[in-house]
């Protein structure tokens, strides 16, 4: 097959090339016309050809406390598809005393057989025991190349710092990487306390149990805990302009020795802390952590995405209908599942308010979402590039489309952040593997595709 006449967008810049495909695999990107006769065509004329775009960091059927969980692993990889992202990074989490590898193979069962984009797994890390640690080798052999550990959520997930140096040597000496939820979980159960103890327990109150400060002291001091161990490190959803300043000092003193890897999300680009005043549609929705912040905070993490001084751009696609949420509200704010969707507005949303308003170029939106997730994650020379060799796992978007924003998929997603939002974008066509599961818009797919991906760093 071959995709002829559109713009591919790679890392490299935006060409006129034709992509040819066999199988599951770009078997060349030729310039135009190059190509031989008699291979069916897809005419990609005035659109833009991408590769399947990476989401390096997802919650698809997440259970968090209560029983509730967000929304499962079709639905989810459902709007993935529609949304351009042909891959997702997900995480397999451990239960109280379970082994690693068993909780790898729990959450694979989980999405295996129903997932309909390819994926992987990180893997978190919540007890840093020796028989725990110790597992972690023959994990990286199978292909978990990358670990989770967090310093927030005290009581439940958190590390302390002796805790997180334990883990960062254990990965590190595994040759795996650690990404981390950096928020000072004692700063935030106490503020969390005073608020509650004060009677404020309403949506409003969320984003000071979760102060700018905690934030800021976590990622000083996990950025020194990897400058200590050596560990790469990826400090996931980034929601600060000083929480980036901090990172590009260390980057600085660490020099090309040290892989320290900052990731921003949709929601942390885009949408502020204003949405938790009270009475707004999307208070209870934009319940997540770190919560959203001041406006500015969005234009410095984008300026940093643009400099290459943040280098992923993820979801943290954690998304519950907003009827859970919102029944869950009636609690207090603590009693709210933490987490926004957006592993399906990501792209159209980041081309409409980054790329077509000309803060973005559109090759370094691409490294963003594609080739560095791939890079950064273990799934080089596989994903995130239009190239021979690589899956074929090619987007067709319109660059020109103009219309409002409503939420992709089947089920209740009234909580989306964005709908509503006039866009510029469309995702018309998706390939995953040489296999089309997108046509014009609509989900062409009947039996669930996705692969599991082994990744090696
Ligand atoms: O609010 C969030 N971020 N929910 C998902 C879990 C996490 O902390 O990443
Ligand atoms: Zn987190
Ligand atoms: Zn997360």
């Amino acid at each position: 097959m071959i995709i002829k006449g559109g713009n591919i967008i790679t890392a490299d810049g935006p060409r006129p090339a034709d992509v040819i495909i066999e199988g599951s695999t770009i078997t060349a990107v030729s310039d135009p016309d190059q190509v031989p006769g008699g291979e069916p065509v897809v005419d990609a004329t005035g659109l833009w050809v991408l590769p399947g775009a990476i989401d390096a960091h997802t919650h698809f059927g997440m259970p968090l406390r209560s029983g509730i969980s967000s929304l499962g692993w079709r639905e989810s990889s459902e709007a993935a598809l529609l949304g351009g992202t042909t891959t997702i990074i997900d995480f397999a989490n451990p239960a109280a005393n379970e082994p690693l590898p068993e909780a790898v193979t729990r959450w694979r069962g989980m999405a295996d057989g129903v997932i309909l984009c390819d994926y992987g797994l990180h893997v978190t890390v919540t007890d840093v025991a020796t028989e725990r640690l110790d597992e972690i080798p023959a994990l990286v052999e199978q292909g978990l190349a990358t670990f989770k550990g967090f310093l927030a959520y005290k009581g439940r997930l958190m590390l302390s710092l002796v805790e997180m140096k334990r883990l960062m040597e254990a990965v590190h000496r595994a040759g795996a990487m650690l990404l981390v939820h950096a928020e000072d979980g004692e700063m935030n159960a106490a503020a969390e306390k005073v608020l509650l103890d004060t009677g404020r327990t309403a949506v409003s109150w969320h984003p000071l149990a979760h102060a700018e400060e905690s934030e800021e002291k976590a990622v000083a001091e996990i950025l020194d805990l990897a400058t200590t161990t050596g560990c790469p490190l990826t400090i996931v959803h980034m929601s600060l302009g000083r929480s980036l300043e901090l990172l590009k000092k260390a980057r600085k003193i660490q020099g090309r020795d040290g892989v320290l890897v900052g990731e921003v999300c949709l929601h942390h680009l885009f949408a502020d802390s204003g949405l938790y005043q009270a009475g707004h549609r999307a208070s209870t929705a934009a319940i997540c952590s770190p919560p959203l912040r001041a406006a500015g905070n969005g234009t410095d993490l984008l300026a940093g995405l643009v400099a290459g001084d943040l280098d992923l751009l993820s979801t943290d696609h954690c998304e519950f209908s907003l009827a859970v949420k919102t029944a869950a509200a009636g609690g207090g704010f603590p009693s709210v599942p933490n987490g926004c969707g957006g592993v399906g507005e990501r792209m159209v949303v980041s081309h409409t308010l980054a790329v077509a308003t000309g803060k973005m170029d559109p090759a370094r939106w691409i490294e963003a979402c594609c080739r560095r997730p791939a890079e950064l994650m273990g799934l080089a020379g596989r994903k995130g590039q239009l190239a021979a060799g690589f899956d074929a796992d090619v987007v067709l978007f319109d660059p020109a489309a103009s219309y409002r924003w409503e939420p992709l998929g089947s089920s209740d997603r009234a909580g989306s952040l964005w709908a509503g939002l006039p866009v510029t974008g469309r995702v018309r066509d998706v390939w995953l593997g040489g296999r089309q599961v997108v046509a014009n818009g609509m989900l062409t797919l009947d039996q669930p595709g996705g692969k599991f991906l082994p990744r090696r760093l």
